[in-house]
């Protein structure tokens, strides 16, 4: 895969631009926290994401989106979207990652969207799941997808000059990952387990000193890409390897000439630092508040990246739905 436009960087900070489309979509999700329904949650943040995305100046193409055109009306894979400006980019968007978060009420649910140049964004999307190990810029010359839990929790506590005891990993609570779970504690070091989300770990892992040192386990493949992308930006470290759901989805993939053991770098998911990160929070979690709502408006926090530049930014937003409503024939929140 080649990129189009090497010979010329991308100028302007469009993550400006994405963090209004993130917010957007997390507006119209949070109103359904709790509901019970994730349909409800989802549909909502597609089609406001969808539409704010079609004001931002770009030509743009969906890398990651809700499916194949057949099932997804909006945000599907190889749509264009974007006013039509000459910047050529890929797109991935998760309109609400932790569906289940927003429909249950539960902590840490997030929207977001990256971008990077045409050309430069990878998605296995082969699989349904990947193996990953993510982490900050101490430790990324140091983790290997491929060695034992051990062995990369002990590289990993020298990097951060850390005793295990005090190495922190972040797992998705499934039952697929008991004997990781049991690799861990064998190791001597800390767990923190989450329902779901596992692109908000990931970034909680990528940056310093955070709560958590580490992600590891099996989540989504194309939270994976997401993950990349802020990664690249923060200049941590992701490693993912497939990890087929059964011999059928092997066989398909080996069939497509794909090869199954291949271990995808940072570099490999996105391969550029023309790249551009941001996520607004829908319900709060430790890296990012949820919407909150005060009468006729909200306050929304974003975090925005960079790749090129590495500034990564916290955005505080007051939303005025009365004003809102005037500028946009589209209800934004
Ligand atoms: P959705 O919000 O799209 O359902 O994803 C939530 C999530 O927890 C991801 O963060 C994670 O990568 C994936 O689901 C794990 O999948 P599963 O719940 O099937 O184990």
């Amino acid at each position: 895969m080649k990129a189009e436009h090497f010979d010329r960087p991308i100028e302007r900070n469009i993550a400006m631009e994405l963090v209004r489309v993130t917010e957007a979509a997390a507006m119209s999700a949070a109103r359904y926290l709790g509901r019970g329904d994730k349909n409800l949650v989802d549909e909502a943040a597609v089609t406001a994401m969808r539409y704010t995305l079609g004001y931002v100046r770009m030509d743009g193409v969906v890398v990651i989106g809700e499916g194949e055109k057949d099932h997804a009306p909006m945000l599907y894979i190889g749509e264009h979207i974007g006013d039509g400006s000459d910047l050529k980019v890929d797109i991935a968007v998760d309109p609400v990652d932790g569906t289940n978060l927003v429909a249950r009420g539960l902590p840490g649910a997030i929207s977001v969207v990256a971008l990077s140049a045409r050309g430069t964004m990878h998605c296995p999307r082969e699989f349904v799941y990947m193996n990953k190990i993510a982490t900050g810029p101490e430790a990324i010359d140091v983790i290997i997808i491929n060695a034992t839990v051990a062995e990369n929790l002990k590289n990993i506590a020298a990097a951060k000059k850390k005793r295990i005891s005090e190495v922190t990993v972040v797992v998705l609570d499934k039952p697929r990952h008991e004997q990781l779970l049991s690799d861990i504690r064998s190791a001597g070091a800390r767990i923190k387990l989450i329902s779901d989300g596992d692109v908000e770990a990931s970034i909680e892992a990528a940056l310093p000193e955070r709560e958590v040192d580490v992600l590891m386990g099996i989540g989504g493949t194309p939270e994976g890409v997401l993950s990349a992308a802020a990664i690249r930006c923060i200049g941590g470290g992701i490693q993912c390897k497939a990890w087929p759901l059964d011999n059928n989805e092997r066989e398909r993939a080996i069939a497509a000439g794909v090869d199954v053991d291949k271990v995808y770098k940072t570099e490999d998911l996105i391969g550029s630092d023309d790249v551009f990160f941001a996520a607004t929070g829908i319900s709060s979690g430790e890296l990012l508040k949820g919407v909150r709502y005060y009468g006729g408006g909200a306050n929304t926090q974003s975090l925005e990246m960079r790749g090129r530049s590495g500034t990564i930014r916290w955005i505080e937003s007051r939303h005025n739905f009365e004003r809102l409503d005037k500028l946009s024939f589209f209800e934004l929140h």
